[in-house]
């Protein structure tokens, strides 16, 4: 690859596709025709209006995507032009995403979920099934406009087995499937495909079973007020949490959330308060807001029902934020595989920007606050809060080195705010009810509620909203107990990156203290039940070989550990020799320490946490059993 543009150019459709993105090109040197009176002989160089526009890489490449299905050489060399960047470098960003593709593919693609959750119902099976009917995976035999290829979670545990039909064209259409009864009906999904679907009050209903019931906080709303409608979100308590941010000021805001001792809920739990008090006090400008709605740990759907459920409420928390940290411009960066959420959101922040809610002077206050909506492309490093930055920034995901916190130079090396959408969330009834009364729930050092994604072998699965000191029993039972009244194997709390417990820790209470102190993580609220038919040792490697995709393989430890993680782990599968079988099970702690202590961010040093759990608490590969 050339750091100069050479070789071959955009199709009109190719180019189209970039230009309703950044309009048309004006001159000869940002790929429009050549014109020597106009352009002159010579590159004047800079052109800081283009370099300025080097952040809308991630768009650009997907415009081509959605509408061609692939970005040729051609294409990327057009963006290129339009964006000066040196082709070398856009290539490294352009294959660093799974969701890109670079080569000629079917129009159509139906991503199947073979992770975990749908494992556990039938992912297997129903890939196969695909394999029948539209050949391997990846291909698209005599021509046929229709391919299929597996997926990592794709954040729709609570209905596995899932899959996401994507098609390109003009326009492209992306819709979730879930659960998938059948190919008939992914057939039937890529035939009616011609927008981005929604999903109907009824059908958020279904996702959160205590929908309609009193006590709750965050899913007050959801499957209950059309996400559609400012007026039905102002009439059912929107927007006053707005309207006391602005009587508070930024000070005071940031006094109540910081009373409240809210804790960030993406994974790390820093206390928000204290996070917003360092941006607002940086002299550096200006000041953004992030709203992390990647999402992609795998168990994970929390954040995808709030936005496609109760949009407005995120939209007026980054306003708050924004209010709170001196900040004019935020960002949501919401994964490529949640088009509902993503459509739900834009909606969303168009009505309030129509209302005067976003804008130069919000509510005619004098403050100013607006924000745009980024979709990721498929890479899980991305939720990584500095590497979420690079993604904004154009660049491939690599996290960065800290410090510099994200405080001090975040998105474009300036103050930033991270917080994920549940974070967020909590920021409306914080004001509302006033920092006392809401911390009022929970326990003195977790304050508030919790939202669990229940998945798995569970008669309910979906969305719990529970105050924080509920057991992991209680939840279960909420749930309706392990399905089919089968036994209990093992839960996997928090995530991939979390750790697995057996039927011995339903009495632990969910809160960050009791947690850590039994040496477990809540991280993202995964609570994914497996009976004792689960082939845990399959998990396991699925798990694996997740962490080993999803490495950015900036740092040795995790790029090279995560390989060997996975291949240990088939070794250890296919041999049942007890003394190959010890040194391998040393090999594989050792390899965990060394990801752990040697990792320069949190998934090289979480991507053992699972194994070694289940092999530590539940005997995984000790005993004949689980063999
Ligand atoms: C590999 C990795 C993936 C992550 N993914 C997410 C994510 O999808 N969403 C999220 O909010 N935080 C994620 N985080 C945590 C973020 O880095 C960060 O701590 C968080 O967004 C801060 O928001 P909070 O304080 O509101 O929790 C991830 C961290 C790591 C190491
Ligand atoms: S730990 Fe893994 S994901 Fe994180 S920077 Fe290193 S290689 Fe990348
Ligand atoms: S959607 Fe399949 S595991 Fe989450």
């Amino acid at each position: 690859m050339d750091i100069h543009v050479v070789g071959p150019e955009a199709n009109a459709d190719e180019r189209a596709a970039v230009d309703a993105l950044l309009g048309a090109p004006s001159t000869g040197w940002d790929g429009g025709d050549r014109d020597i009176a106009r352009d002159g002989r010579s590159s004047r160089g800079g052109r800081p209006a283009a370099i300025a526009q080097r952040h809308l890489l991630l768009p650009a490449f997907h415009a081509v995507q959605d509408r061609v299905g692939w970005v040729s050489r051609g294409a990327m060399n057009y963006i290129c032009q339009r964006l000066i960047v040196p082709p070398a470098e856009a290539w490294g960003v352009l294959t660093f995403y799974h969701l890109f593709a670079t080569g000629p593919r079917a129009a159509a693609v139906v991503h199947v979920c073979d992770d975990i959750a749908c494992r556990a119902r039938g992912a297997e099976s129903l890939c196969a099934s695909l394999a029948e009917a539209l050949g391997p995976e990846g291909t698209a035999p005599d021509g046929r406009g229709t391919t299929w290829m597996r997926s990592p979670c794709l954040g729709q545990c609570e209905r596995a087995p899932a899959a996401l039909v994507v098609r390109a064209g003009a326009p492209a259409s992306r819709a979730v499937v879930a659960p998938v009864s059948g190919t008939d009906a992914l057939t039937r999904a890529l035939e009616a495909s011609s927008g981005h679907l929604t999903e109907s009050l009824a059908e958020l209903r279904a996702i959160v079973p205590q929908a309609g019931q009193p006590g709750l906080t965050l899913l007050r709303r959801v499957g209950l007020v059309d996400p559609a409608s400012l007026e039905a979100y102002r009439a059912a308590g929107g927007y006053t949490a707005l309207a006391r941010a602005l009587e508070l000021g930024p000070a005071g805001i940031i006094a109540e959330v910081t009373a409240a001792k809210l804790m960030g809920r993406g994974g790390a739990a820093f206390p928000t308060g204290v996070k917003w008090a360092a941006v607002a006090a940086e002299p550096a400008e200006p000041h953004y807001v992030v709203c992390n709605a990647d999402e992609s740990e795998p168990g994970t759907f929390k954040d995808r029902v709030l936005m496609a459920g109760d949009p407005f409420a995120i939209i007026e928390a980054m306003t708050i934020c924004g209010i709170a940290t001196r900040s004019t411009r935020g960002f949501l960066y919401v994964r490529g595989e949640y088009p509902d959420a993503e459509v739900r959101i834009a909606q969303a922040a168009a009505a309030a920007r129509a209302a005067g809610l976003l804008g130069d002077d919000v509510c005619g206050s004098g403050y100013a606050f607006d924000l745009e909506i980024r979709r990721g492309a498929g890479a899980y490093i991305c939720g990584e809060e500095t590497a979420l930055f690079n993604s904004l920034e154009g660049k491939r995901g690599e996290p960065r080195s800290k410090p510099p916190f994200p405080s001090q130079a975040g998105v474009f090396g300036k103050p930033t705010v991270v917080n994920n959408v549940e974070t967020l969330a909590n920021v409306l009834p914080i004001l509302t009810e006033g920092a006392a009364a809401w911390a009022a729930t929970g326990t003195a050092s977790s304050t508030g509620t919790r939202l669990f994604c229940v998945s798995g072998h569970v008669t309910r699965p979906g969305l719990y909203e529970l105050p924080f000191g509920v057991t992991l029993g209680e939840v279960l039972t909420r749930a309706g107990g392990v399905a089919g009244g089968r036994d209990l194997q093992a839960i996997l709390l928090g995530g991939a990156a979390g750790m697995f417990v057996g039927p011995e820790s339903l009495d632990l209470r969910l809160t960050f203290e009791d947690t850590r102190a039994a040496g477990l993580t809540l991280g993202s609220g995964v609570v994914m039940v497996f009976d004792d038919t689960t082939d845990l040792a399959d998990v396991l490697g699925r798990i694996a070989q997740f962490f080993e995709d999803e490495s950015c393989g900036q740092c040795v430890p995790c790029r090279v550990g995560t390989v060997r993680q996975r291949e240990l782990l088939a070794q250890l599968r296919a041999d049942a020799g007890v003394t190959a079988r010890a040194e391998r099970l040393a090999i594989l702690a050792e390899l965990g320490q060394a990801m752990r202590d040697a990792s320069i961010c949190g998934l090289g040093q979480t991507a053992s946490s699972a194994v070694e759990s289940a092999v530590a608490r539940l005997q995984v590969f000790r005993s004949g059993s689980a063999l």
